[in-house]
């Protein structure tokens, strides 16, 4: 198997569950203390060996493309100012050896169609996906974790957790038929089945690993859940003709989409943070809930 070189951002979605917040900015850069959610997302795929970036945008999403180009002034700026540690900090965001693509999504017709928006830049290559609303907080970048399985076993791996049984139908669902430690061989897959027709309560969150087979069977995937052409469908189509597992990850994830999950985001962040977190502390430990 080639090494996963390249992961797609879907981050032309219209984050609705934000606004206002979300109206002119993008989700993604809603900042989890002093970094923009898609900067994790970034880092992750970085320090798991991926050097191609590819960003599926939408209208409102620009700010994603300033964030991660060069900004001249700013840099010269901190340079005057004798300002080192900063200048590091905005020149690292994407090293020299990295290399960023943005496409076009033209309306948000759902995550499969934003993922197949990207398939002439993936061409053949087997490919991760990270959705950035998704923050995973874990020892090793959970997509590292995926790619290491991957290497031993299939192509195809969808990051899972166990859920809540009435939260079924906010998530894909899965249903397994063998299970060996945190990998578990799909069945079947639901996109957002109601509490009473899941199958299981493993949902699938928003890391993946593919093979280039599936851009074809989204293209023949139809609009379904929410009028959207959904993964999950594709996903579904693909296991007539391939393996796929469930690696049920291991790591703290925060849907930084809703706005609770955000916020325990930013105090489990803030709480690990080196500049902040003896000062946060002592002021949750001091803070009065009624
Ligand atoms: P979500 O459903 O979580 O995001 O999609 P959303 O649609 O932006 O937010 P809400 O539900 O209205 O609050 C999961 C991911 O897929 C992307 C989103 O940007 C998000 O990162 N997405 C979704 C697209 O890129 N295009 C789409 O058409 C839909």
């Amino acid at each position: 198997m080639k090494s996963i070189k390249k992961v797609v951002f879907p981050v032309a979605g219209l984050g609705t569950r934000f606004l206002p917040a979300t109206k002119a900015s993008p989700k993604e850069m809603l900042p989890i203390v002093d970094k923009p959610l898609i900067q994790y997302a970034a880092e992750e795929a970085m320090h798991s060996g991926i050097n191609h970036l590819i960003f599926v945008i939408g209208r409102t999403k620009n700010a994603i493309i300033n964030h991660f180009d060069s900004a001249p002034e700013l840099e010269n700026e901190l340079f005057d100012k004798k300002k080192p540690a900063l200048l590091k900090i905005i020149k690292q965001i994407i090293p020299k050896n990295v290399h960023c693509t943005f496409v076009r999504q033209e309306n948000p017709l759902g995550l499969g169609h934003a993922i197949s928006c990207a398939a002439e830049i993936i061409g053949s290559d087997d490919f991760a996906i990270i959705l950035a609303d998704d923050l995973i907080k874990a020892k090793t970048p959970t997509i590292k974790d995926m790619i290491k399985i991957r290497d031993k076993s299939c192509p195809n791996i969808i990051a899972i957790e166990e859920i809540e049984k009435t939260e079924t139908d906010k998530y894909g669902i899965i249903e397994y038929s063998s299970k060996k430690k945190n990998l578990y061989k799909l069945s079947s897959i639901v996109e957002k089945p109601s509490p009473n027709k899941a199958k299981t309560n493993l949902a699938v969150v928003g890391r993946y690993l593919f093979s280039s087979d599936i851009l074809d069977l989204i293209t023949k995937t139809k609009p379904t859940v929410g009028g959207e052409i959904q993964i999950t469908d594709a996903i579904g189509k693909m296991l007539s003709k391939s393996d796929i597992y469930g690696y049920k990850f291991k790591g703290q994830r925060f849907d930084c989409g809703s706005k609770l999950g955000y916020l325990k985001a930013n105090v489990e962040y803030a709480l690990d943070h080196k500049e902040v977190k003896k000062d946060f502390k002592k002021y949750l430990q001091n803070i009065k809930i009624n």
